[in-house]
Formats: structure tokens, C-alpha cells, sequence
């Protein structure tokens, strides 16, 4: 079903997973050191910095929703206030293309934020997500939910036809998913949906480095790829001639040795 209307913010409502038959990905934990209480209060902060107003008792309301209901990606949480997008190396080739762009598996929408203040066009904008979990953690924050609601789109199933997008973007997506069926859903998605000569590009967790990636944490994400199975899984999915560009990823614990791959590829004409 497909749904423009999120679940008014702070209505007490945890959206049901929709793959039906598959495990409901647990909601992760916070890594060890960080808290909701903090977590959330700093992102507040950060929200206040691109010029949010917070009414007087908001932070404690939220703290209780929050504690009631779960973080589903606390990272998503920890990051919030801190789009990615406009660090990444297409970004200034994305703000000089014309057409419409997919943010594909959209989350708090941080950075279709981003791309409203660099003055792309919302017009030119849609952000899906499976569910409102952080889409509603990202207006919930950001309190703008009359001016951004119409960029969102959610669905249990992907809602749209073939070549409707100049340009699809992934942002820290591929590691959330666990399932290998799943995941090459996704990346066949992201290939229908661009058009040819559209550009699909994001970033993922990666592992640097040889040896085995290492097993993910109850508060990790399940799928960390190497720098080898990112090319083969975007080649394979169709893309072309990936680029992908290593960047650092702060630690969570010692000897954590993940790094951001940033990718960038085409659908071929
Ligand atoms: C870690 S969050 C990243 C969100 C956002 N892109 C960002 O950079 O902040 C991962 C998001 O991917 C979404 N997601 C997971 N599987 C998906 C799928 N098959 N299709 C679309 N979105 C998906 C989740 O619901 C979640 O909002």
C-alpha cells in the first residue's frame, strides 16, 4: 500500500514491517557509550542549528516516545543533522543535473533536506522509504512536516515504473539489509527505475582492507561489504564501471575496520 500521510508525529503508532513471510529486522541497539537520552538531545541541537524551534517540555515528550517505542537505526539518530550527501564526490555533477531524483530508502530524509537548502527543486525530489520508522524520527526533529510531507513516499512495495528517475541515490542502505534476495531486489529496483544514462549513487559501510569482514554486532548493521563485493554486486545488478571512493568511518569499538564506500555508477545508454 502506498502512502503519502505519515503517522502524525508523536502518535503512538510502530508501522508494521511489510515483508511478510521475512524476520522483522530487531530494532539495533545503541553502541556501547551512547544513549537515546544524549543521542537525542544532540541531534536537537544540531536540528536548532539549521533553525528549528523546540516548544517548552518537546525534548522530554520525544525522550518517552522514543524510550516507549525504540529507535529502529539508532545511527540514524546519531547522524541526525549530519546529511552525507553533499560530501559525496558526485554531489556537484548531482546539483548541475536536470531531472528527478530518488532517495531510495530515504530515512529521516537529512539529506533531501540538504538538497532543498542547495536549491534543488522539491518538484524534482522523491524520497520512498519501507516504513515511516525514521521518516517520522526525521519530522519529529525537524518539525516541518507541512512543508516536506509531499516528498515522501512509503509502501511495502516499491511503488514505482521503469525509467521515471534521472538519478537514484542510496545512502546507508545496502548494510541494513540482510537478505540476500532483498538486496538484489533492491539494486534490480534501482536499475528499472533510472533511466538510461541515469546515475545511480550512494555510499555503504565497507570493511578496508584484506581479510574477513567482521561479524556484525547486535547494534551493527548485517551486511559489510568489501571494496571487491560492492563492484561485483553493482556490475551485477547491470551498473556500469563503478567508482567508488573509500572514506574514513569512525570507529565503535577497537579494531573496528569498516570504512564508507561512496559509489558512484550508470545505467548504460
Ligand atoms: C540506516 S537507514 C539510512 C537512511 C538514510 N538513507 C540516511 O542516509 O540517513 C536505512 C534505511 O533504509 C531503509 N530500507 C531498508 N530496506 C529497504 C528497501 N528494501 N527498500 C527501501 N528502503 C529500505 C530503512 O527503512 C531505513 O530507513
Amino acid at each position: 500500500m502506498v502512502s503519502h500521510d505519515s503517522p502524525a508525529v508523536t502518535m503512538n503508532i510502530r508501522p508494521a514491517y511489510p515483508y511478510a513471510g521475512m524476520p522483522e529486522p530487531k530494532l539495533l541497539r545503541f553502541p556501547p557509550g551512547k544513549t537515546l537520552d544524549e543521542e537525542l538531545s544532540t541531534a536537537m541541537k544540531r536540528a536548532e542549528a539549521f533553525g528549528v524551534f523546540y516548544p517548552e517540555g518537546y525534548y522530554q515528550r520525544l525522550l518517552e516516545k522514543y524510550t516507549r517505542e525504540g529507535v529502529r537505526y539508532p545511527h540514524i539518530l546519531m547522524i541526525l543533522g549530519k546529511p552525507r550527501i553533499n560530501s559525496h564526490f558526485s554531489y556537484s555533477q548531482v546539483l548541475k543535473g536536470t531531472g528527478r531524483l530518488l532517495d531510495y530508502g530515504c530515512g529521516t530524509g537529512d539529506n533531501v533536506r540538504q538538497l532543498l537548502r542547495d536549491g534543488f527543486s522539491q518538484e524534482r525530489i522523491t524520497a520512498f522509504d519501507i516504513n515511516w520508522a525514521s521518516i517520522g524520527l526525521g519530522v519529529d526533529l525537524y518539525r516541518d512536516q507541512e512543508v516536506i510531507r509531499g516528498l515522501f513516499i512509503v509502501s511495502d512495495t516499491f511503488p514505482f515504473g521503469p525509467a521515471e528517475f534521472d538519478m537514484v541515490y542510496s545512502a546507508s542502505v545496502f548494510h541494513v539489509i540482510a537478505d540476500d534476495g532483498e538486496f538484489a531486489n533492491y539494486l534490480a529496483q534501482a536499475w528499472d527505475v533510472l533511466r538510461p544514462g541515469g546515475i545511480f549513487f550512494g555510499s555503504t559501510l565497507g570493511q578496508s582492507g584484506d581479510g574477513v569482514a567482521r561479524s556484525p554486532e547486535e547494534w551493527g548493521p548485517p551486511r559489510v561489504m568489501t571494496r571487491e563485493q560492492l563492484t561485483g554486486s553493482l556490475t551485477g545488478a547491470g551498473f556500469t564501471r563503478p567508482e567508488i571512493v573509500q572514506k574514513y568511518h569512525v570507529p565503535h569499538y577497537l579494531a573496528d575496520n569498516r570504512c564508507v564506500f561512496e559509489f558512484c555508477t550508470k545505467k548504460p545508454v
